[in-house]
């Protein structure tokens, strides 16, 4: 595959962990992204090609990817650049992937769904850890209870973040969280629910956050009621409560510049040692209207190496043609074991205490 995939975003911190995986498995992508100077250092390091150009411009973009198979974009904030990607990608004919797990970019691209069946282009957004462990853990508990009108998902020690993940995070502070009830996302406000969830290790307080499989989930397994929560400190849960107030003034323009100015100031995500010390956790429940209940839990390595991992193989698997047109989430693609297939993730039925693929060993 030498020059069928393009990296957008490549040199940053989550996308020069894409890139090095991708070297590692034997793909030769093209580096792409708007500094120049950093393209071409981590170009040259790597021994790769390398494009150079912003998304301003429609009809540049569009020129750019039109020689590809797909392109994986890791640049973001993605409410910045998932769009302008992925219509230049529509227009060319080419595959487009991404790591987003930003709710209203999820349904923006889900929404070009019969463009991309009209143009033969595939659309396979969120290929990160948010959403592929969850995704699957979503189409494996479906599958075992296919009556499910509702599903909740959780996630336990989400680790350190990289400069981007923190400005996700910050433009995520003015917004309020979210739900998917009867099949329609609704806004809710920021940590509304907490429940306490067993990870393996006795129970947790989780705080509902607006994770991708609000928007995701519903794609994979028609289920209509979404909830998506993530463990936090018992102290933070009751401070994120009554923060909301403030959520109006951290929206402001001045603020989020400075929040932002901040995260690139002080957050540069962790370490090689950090990353391969640390563990997520993910808990997932059905119910159905008749009260039958199914849960399981999945342990993954470092969402970052995750991430890289589980980026690079989608993207070799739809740049190879493997996935046909149309709007994809990753389990859709791919099926609810697709996440077993990566080093270190192990998946275990809670409901019934037996494990399934590798056994989780605690
Ligand atoms: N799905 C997941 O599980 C997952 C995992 C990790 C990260 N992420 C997300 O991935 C994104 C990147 O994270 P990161 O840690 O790699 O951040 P980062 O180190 O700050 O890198 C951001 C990259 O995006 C580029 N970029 C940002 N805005 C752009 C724009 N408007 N036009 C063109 N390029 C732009 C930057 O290029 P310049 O340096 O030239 O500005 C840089 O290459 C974040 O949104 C993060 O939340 C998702």
């Amino acid at each position: 595959m030498a020059d069928e995939l393009l990296v957008y975003g490549s040199y940053g911190y989550t996308g020069a962990l894409v890139a090095r995986t991708a070297v590692e498995e034997g793909l030769s992508p093209v580096l792409a992204g708007r500094t120049a100077e950093k393209v071409e250092r981590q170009a040259t390091d790597l021994g790769l090609d390398h494009r150079v150009f912003s998304l301003q411009h429609p009809e540049v973009v569009e020129s750019q990817v039109e020689e590809f198979a797909a392109v994986l974009n890791c640049a973001g904030p993605f409410s910045k650049t998932a769009e302008p990607l992925y219509s230049a990608c529509l227009n060319a004919g080419t595959d487009y992937l991404d790591i987003t797990g930003e709710i209203d970019v999820l349904e923006a691209i889900a929404g070009r769904e019969e463009e991309a069946e009209a143009t033969g282009v595939t659309l396979l957004p969120a290929v990160g850890f948010d959403v592929v462990p969850t995704d699957c853990l979503a189409a494996y508990l479906h599958e075992q209870l296919p009556s499910a009108t509702r599903l909740s998902l959780a996630i336990d020690g989400l680790g350190t973040f990289s400069p981007g993940t923190a400005k996700s995070i910050v433009e995520g502070l003015s917004t309020p969280g979210a739900v998917r009830q009867d099949g329609r996302i609704r806004s809710v406000p920021a940590a509304w629910k907490t429940r306490h969830l067993d990870f393996g290790r006795g129970r947790k307080p989780a705080v509902s956050i607006p994770w991708g499989d609000i928007s995701s989930a519903y794609y994979t397994t028609g289920i209509p009621n979404v909830e998506t929560f993530a463990t936090v400190p018992e102290y933070a849960a009751t401070l994120m409560a009554k923060t909301r107030s403030l959520a109006p003034v951290l929206g402001t323009k001045p603020v989020q510049k400075a929040l932002k100015a901040v995260a690139d100031a002080v957050v540069s995500g962790p370490t090689p040692e950090e990353r391969a010390q640390s563990v997520s956790r993910i808990w997932g429940e059905v119910t159905d209207d008749e009260g039958s209940r199914v849960t399981a839990r999945m342990r993954t390595p470092d969402t970052y190496d995750v991430t890289a991992q589980t980026a690079v193989e989608s993207a070799r698997r739809v740049a190879e043609g493997e996935v046909g047109p149309g709007f994809h989430t990753p389990a859709s693609a791919f099926g609810a074991d697709y996440v077993l297939e990566f080093d270190g993730v192990e998946r275990e039925d809670a409901s019934q205490r037996s494990a399934v693929g590798t056994s989780v060993g605690e």
